[in-house]
């Protein structure tokens, strides 16, 4: 083994004073309560749940499922009725900390907005008022598509306070993207921005509505928040929602919600070209939230001091956008319920310098920070030195999530932002490696930053109550170490989706129905002879670039929707940054010219109909794909082709001639690197 391979496989030691305070304080506390937890899950539960101020006690810890396909999940905190932003800001004024640190903005201009719980509130509350007053009722759907303004954090908040159901679509989609889940979801109101800040230039938003807002008939009003106070597209619904907060009082009652009733929709990509529409309750995904964070990252926050003062608290930073499960769970209710500090920022890592993170981290005095492998890539590339103009010594943890992090960057983590050692048994301030998915609200498998001995590229061991299962084909459990097998649980979490949007009958086939018994991830995985686990990718059709989960049809569907193009295929393709990037098969339309020019051409229209981060960055045209003989396309051989590899059997195939051809024109491409 050389001693490159001997340094990746070692495990590496968190610093040994954070286990002194953690709240589970070594791996044989961890793995006692874990089994208890998986023995007696009800008991555990019940026991978490107590961080919630309920306002009426729940009958029942968890309900076994009544049919309607649901095997599984239940329903979880029976008849408990709660608020979601009561918990994140009411209670904490309530009980005397209202002039304590909650969110803390800042915008790209370095501009700060320091909100206590008690200011939060105030602001929450008028932009409830302001919803009432454009007619949202319990239960309503309300998109958001906005920025990373903090009046998108707000208005989440504000959509909880009075029980409507928040639908947030990331401010990089397409405004087609965001109709599709306005008439998915029937939405009545969509608040949006006039502009966007980006890299310091102000960047259009409201326009791109302009002919598509017109043709959403769910949708009664358009509250637009002034970021610029551009001059853009008025459409006769629009609603200054920025004036319209103002004037709002700072009383709004909370709305009393059952702990099933949705709290928000957030879609997400599959296998087929529509997303699907996620949804996660107020009670037991604010209980899942809140146990999480608490335990895997130990921050100091009010749920519980630890003996320390309210005003020493940790100050967390998840460098998410809100419009990903990551920004819902990790930046706004996980941190806000438990009373913790929460850092947002507005802008990209990279401008207006290489440092902006570490900048940050010094400036806010960051103590836990919680990234994405594609960021850490990212600003790996401009080397040390931009981190050290920074003094970033208020670092006491560090995290990654969305993807593997793998060798290169865990360890440029490791040493150059955690300044940990390398020696024989190395130590240094913890890398939290968190799998999970929009599905599950929070952290499945996860080290406890204090205390669990890491090992790069593993999330380790699974969280409480949870309980994985590597299987087979046939569903068999697979006991081999290092063996790839599909990953699965097989029992329920309060955390866990309850179900699609509109088809509950695609939750149960998607997720349900593959292993009886289980919730399936879609994912590969596999365990190594000291029981770490090791994630290996997607086993299904979703592509992740830089971290995003894009469905290979969506991508596809857009694609054919320009008028030279007959059909497509997507595979990703390995990027030093984003960790896959997108290589499209086009076939184009009888007697259109392939040319350089055509490819970009497809490449715009993509990115305009899906959203600029929707970019299929190599086009590679081909005269026929190759598909078994029911018209399948086979994306395992197209991957193959893309990048050069063994091709593999080709027997079931309609048309195998057509793969060395293809070969051939990909040759012809030459190396591609990114
Ligand atoms: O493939 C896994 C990968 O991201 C998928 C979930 O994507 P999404 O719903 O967008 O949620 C991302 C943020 C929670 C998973 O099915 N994934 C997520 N975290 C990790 C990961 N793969 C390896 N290691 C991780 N830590």
């Amino acid at each position: 083994m050389s001693e490159s391979d001997k340094e990746k496989q070692k495990k590496y030691y968190p610093e040994p004073e954070l286990a002194k305070n953690a709240r589970v304080k070594s791996m044989d506390d961890y793995n006692n309560i874990w089994k208890q937890s998986i023995d007696n899950p009800d008991k555990f539960w019940d026991k978490e749940a107590k961080m919630v101020d309920w306002f009426k006690p729940y009958s029942k810890v968890w309900q076994s499922p009544k049919g309607d396909g649901d095997d599984f999940v239940g329903k979880w905190f029976v008849d408990g009725k709660l608020n979601v932003c009561y918990n994140c800001l009411d209670r904490w004024v309530e009980k005397g900390y209202g002039d304590q640190k909650s969110l803390i903005w800042m915008g790209e201009d370095d501009t700060l907005k320091e909100y206590t719980f008690a200011s939060l509130k105030d602001k929450v509350c008028k932009a409830a008022n302001a919803l009432k007053e454009l007619g949202v009722k319990k239960g309503d759907r309300v998109c958001i598509w906005l920025p990373m303004v903090d009046d998108l954090a707000i208005s989440m908040l504000a959509c909880a306070r009075i029980g409507a159901i928040h639908s947030i679509v990331f401010g990089g989609f397409s405004a087609e993207s965001v109709k599709d889940r306005i008439d998915d979801s029937d939405c009545k109101i969509l608040i949006t921005a006039d502009e966007v800040m980006r890299a310091g230039r102000a960047r259009p938003m409201k326009d791109n509505l302009k002919g598509i807002i017109e043709t959403c008939p769910s949708i009664e009003k358009v509250a637009v928040v002034k970021v610029t106070n551009g001059d853009v597209y008025e459409y006769e619904k629009d609603v200054n929602y920025t004036a319209l907060i103002e004037k709002q009082s700072t009383e709004c009652p909370c709305e009393e919600m059952d702990a099933e009733d949705p709290l928000f929709i957030l879609y997400t990509s599959g296998t087929t070209g529509k997303p699907k529409g996620v949804v996660h309750t107020q009670g037991g995904y604010l209980v899942y939230c809140m146990s999480t964070n608490l335990y895997v990252w130990d921050y100091s926050c009010l749920v519980d001091l630890k003996g320390g003062k309210p005003s020493e608290r940790d100050v967390w930073y998840c460098t998410a956008d809100i419009g990903w499960i990551t920004g819902h769970s990790q930046i706004v209710y996980g941190p806000l319920a438990l009373g913790a500090i929460s850092v947002m920022y507005e802008g990209v890592p990279t401008w207006p310098h290489k440092g902006r993170f570490w900048e940050i981290v010094q400036k806010l005095k960051v103590t836990h920070f919680y990234t994405a492998p594609t960021a850490i890539r990212a600003l790996m590339k401009y080397g040390e030195k931009e981190v050290n103009k920074w003094d970033i010594s208020s670092l006491k943890m560090l995290g990654t999530v969305g993807e593997v992090c793998n060798w290169p960057e865990w360890i440029w983590y490791w040493k150059v932002i955690g300044k940990g050692s390398t020696g024989e048994k190395p130590v240094g301030k913890p890398i939290v490696d968190s799998y999970w998915q929009t599905e599950t609200g929070s952290y499945m498998m996860v080290n406890f930053g204090a205390i669990t001995p890491m090992k790069p590229g593993s999330c380790t061991f699974p969280f409480f109550g949870i309980n994985p299962k590597l299987l087979d084909e046939d569903g068999n459990e697979v006991k081999n170490t290092n063996t790839q097998a599909y990953f699965a649980y097989d029992m329920p979490w309060p955390g866990l989706m309850r179900t699609v949007w509109g088809n509950h009958e695609r939750f149960v086939s998607t997720y349900l129905s593959k292993f009886p018994g289980h919730y399936y991830t879609g994912d590969y995985a596999q365990i190594d002879d000291e029981g770490y686990y090791f994630i290996l990718g997607r086993a299904d059709d979703v592509i992740k670039v830089s971290g995003h989960r894009l469905g290979s049809a969506e991508v596809e569907s857009a694609i054919n929707s320009h008028p030279k193009v007959a059909e497509s295929a997507v595979c990703p393709y390995p990027h030093s940054i984003k960790g896959s990037t997108i290589f499209a098969f086009v076939t184009l339309m009888e007697g259109v010219d392939p040319s350089e020019d055509l490819k970009k051409e497809i490449q715009n229209h993509t990115r305009s109909v899906a959203g600029p981060t929707v970019k299929p960055e190599v086009i590679m045209f081909a005269d026929a794909l190759p598909k078994t003989r029911s018209g399948k396309i086979m994306r395992r051989i197209l991957k193959a082709i893309a990048t050069q590899s063994e091709i593999g059997n080709t027997m079931t195939l309609a048309n195998p001639d057509v793969v060395q051809h293809l070969v051939e024109e990909r040759a012809k491409l030459g190396k591609i690197e990114f």
